[in-house]
């Protein structure tokens, strides 16, 4: 199996990109590591406990990381995700204690741990955690094999019109990242806008007929009515289970390797997740664009997790 760790902000999709990392026989997931994002620190690290329980993830060491960006102000988004980060199912307490080390060097003790080239991270909140990790031990960037991050967008924003919410809540953190020399694969809203949970994909889900699963569906509903709401859309895209599907199957996303830098000046394009697209892509080129999404095996994958995890 791959080997993960999953940096997140739930959030109702990082809830259920814990899920599929957990339920998926092809993915190890080494560590969850939370950082500010959809909400405040403490609320989506309980968040992240809460899901955990839900799901029956055991032995997998959760730790909580920044609480706020490198220089900006703290961004939330209640209006997606509510005032909890998580709003809509009843949330349990937690049935484990955090891990005591900062979410920082428990990414970097686990990328040294491991072999060479065998360690993704999957970031799908802003990417400070990353920063930091990056900055205070430099080897963990040959080291991992790759990051399949949820961020960004070749052709679309969300919390601007050219920008989208991760990067843009940490633009410098978005800069070190992409520009730190390790594979980067952007999975953005041109691929997430496609994962969208259809009134067929709910169906499927309510089906699978366990309590897990029936919380994915108060998750949905939640979601959708929120991204209803403040976004327009008819089926809410959730977003974070793509970069899981990404490192599961990559013939489930097709994503074109193309230079891309973050914009960290612009008064109207601040966070914009610039790719160039003038030519083909130079040979040392170490970042991609996820475009295209196989809607039915993706959805295939979060089922097929939610019957592996049966009741818990
Ligand atoms: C991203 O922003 C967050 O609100 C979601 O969890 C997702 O990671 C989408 O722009
Ligand atoms: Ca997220």
């Amino acid at each position: 199996p791959e080997k993960i760790i999953l940096d997140c902000d739930p959030g109702h999709d990082d809830a259920v990109a814990i899920l599929l990392a957990h339920g998926n026989p092809d993915i190890e997931l080494l560590a969850v590591t939370t950082v500010v994002g959809n909400q405040t620190l403490p609320k989506v690290t309980r968040n992240a406990l809460a899901v955990a329980r839900i799901v029956g993830i055991t032995g997998v060491p959760f730790a909580a990381g920044a609480d706020r960006p490198l220089l900006r102000q703290i961004e939330v988004a209640p209006d997606i995700h509510g005032e909890s980060g998580l709003d809509g199912p009843m949330l349990p307490e937690p049935s484990f204690q955090l891990d005591e080390r900062h979410a920082v060097d428990l990414i970097i003790d686990t990328v040294m741990a491991h072999e060479p080239g065998t360690v993704t991270l999957v970031p799908t909140g802003g990417l400070t955690n990353i920063a930091l990790a990056a900055r205070k031990e430099p080897r963990i960037i040959e080291r991992v094999k790759q990051v399949v991050l949820m961020g960004g967008g070749v052709h679309v924003g969300n919390w601007s019109p050219v920008a989208e919410f991760n990067i843009v809540i940490d633009p410098e953190a978005a800069s070190i990242v992409f520009e730190a020399g390790w594979e980067v694969v952007m999975v953005g809203l041109d691929l997430t806008h496609q994962a969208l949970a259809t009134p067929e994909v709910a169906a499927r889900i309510a089906a699978v007929g366990t309590a897990p699963a029936a919380f994915v569906g108060e998750l949905l509903d939640f979601f959708g009515q929120t991204y209803k709401d403040a976004q327009g859309f008819d089926a809410p895209p959730v977003h974070d289970p793509c970069a899981v599907a990404y490192v599961i199957d990559p013939t489930v996303v097709r994503a074109v390797k193309v230079p891309i830098h973050i914009e960290t000046q612009g008064t109207l394009t601040l966070g914009m997740t610039v790719a160039d697209f003038r030519a083909p892509a130079p040979e040392d080129c170490r970042t991609s664009a996820a475009m295209e999404l196989d809607h039915g095996r993706f959805w295939d994958l979060v089922v097929d997790a939610l019957e592996r995890i049966g009741e818990t």
